[in-house]
């Protein structure tokens, strides 16, 4: 079977900048609060007139033009999202459209924050066996329509962004090494979107709970099932959620600070954009090099999870 890789990686972020202190004047918050309890420091909100399609297509163009390929090289775009423009059409239709491609085929999964992580192994699979060639893979949310802003438990928490990858057959030995899925539907309760109100619900200690034994432990099964150490992991590109999270991850893992991107800081949770938007900014940063070890990991509601194992380059 073919080896599929990542040949090309974008990323957008909206100009406007919701600072911890701007959000200490709309509820009973303190900017000490929300560092010390999760890591965040300011996250980006889109304008009424951008929408997750906006965002989607600006990653998509910046994925497109690092992997060197022209949008009519694409023969399958998938969006991983939960806060699509609209019911239908898909915002990966909608993207299908703004890039100018025709016929190919196009569809959103909705994993929430797992949703990337899912995405990615689905193009895997279809490039594996060789029915498609160059898959872009987005993940794009626009979670401020969805946060109650009277709410301190979840508006600190959420970002609006985009990230996206080319997926594409790579040389032997890099790509994706391993992978895992999973989900826990009777956790479904402590993370959703509220019928009558439309607007996210969480039991966040629930969710920690759920989220400090599953990363980590679905970091390591990958590593595993790659046949390799924990100790040749050169990097680790996390689910953007909680800087106490992302440590538990990082600890068992073995891994310094410095190896792991933790760009929750800067974006807040971007749900299923925050996995490819960090590893764009880590890119970006010099941090992963050819021929590197790179786990990717993402949990979120459903209660749902999946990592990948991947030897970065082309
Ligand atoms: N500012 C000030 N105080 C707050 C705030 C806030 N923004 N939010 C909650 N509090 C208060 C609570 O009301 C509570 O007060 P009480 O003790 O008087 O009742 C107190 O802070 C402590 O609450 P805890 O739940 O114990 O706080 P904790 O240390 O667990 O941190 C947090 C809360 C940050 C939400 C944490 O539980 C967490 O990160 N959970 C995981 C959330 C997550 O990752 N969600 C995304 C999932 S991905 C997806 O699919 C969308």
């Amino acid at each position: 079977m073919k080896c599929v890789g990542i040949i090309g990686v974008g990323a957008y972020v909206p100009d406007n900048i919701v600072t911890n202190f701007d959000l200490e004047k709309i509820v009973d918050t303190s900017d000490e609060w929300i560092r010390t309890r999760t890591g965040i420091e300011e996250r980006r909100v889109a304008t009424d007139d951008m929408d997750t399609s906006h965002m989607a297509t600006m990653a998509a163009k910046n994925a497109l033009l690092h992997a060197s390929l022209d949008a009519e090289d694409i023969d399958l775009i998938l969006v991983a999202t939960a806060t699509p423009d609209a019911a239908f059409p898909s915002v990966a239709c909608m993207v299908q459209a703004a890039l100018g491609i025709k016929h190919v085929p196009a569809m959103d999964i909705n994993v929430a924050c797992s949703g990337f992580i899912y995405a990615l192994v689905t193009a895997q699979q279809f490039i594996e066996t060789s029915a498609y060639k160059n898959v872009l893979v987005i993940g794009s949310e626009k979670f401020s329509k969805i946060i109650d802003w009277s709410d301190k438990n979840t508006c600190v928490l959420f970002g609006d962004g985009a990230g996206a990858v080319v997926l594409s057959e790579v040389s032997k030995g890099r790509g994706i090494l391993s992978f895992e899925l999973g989900a826990d539907g009777a956790g479904g309760k402590h993370l959703l979107v509220d019928k009558i109100t439309n607007t996210v619900k969480m039991n966040g200690r629930e969710v920690f709970k759920f989220a400090v034994r599953q990363m980590p432990e679905s970091s390591l099964n990958v590593v595993e099932k790659a046949g390799l150490q924990k100790e040749d992991v050169n990097f680790l590109v996390p689910h953007q959620a909680n800087i106490r999270i992302i440590d538990a991850a990082r600890e068992r893992l073995g891994l310094e600070a410095e190896r792991v991107s933790a760009t929750v800081k800067k974006h807040g949770n971007t749900s299923a954009a925050s996995i490819p938007l960090a590893l764009f900014t880590e890119i970006q940063n010099g941090l992963i090099h050819e021929d590197d070890v790179v786990v990717m990991v993402g949990f979120g509601a459903g209660l749902t999870w999946g990592s990948v194992c991947l030897r970065w380059g082309k």
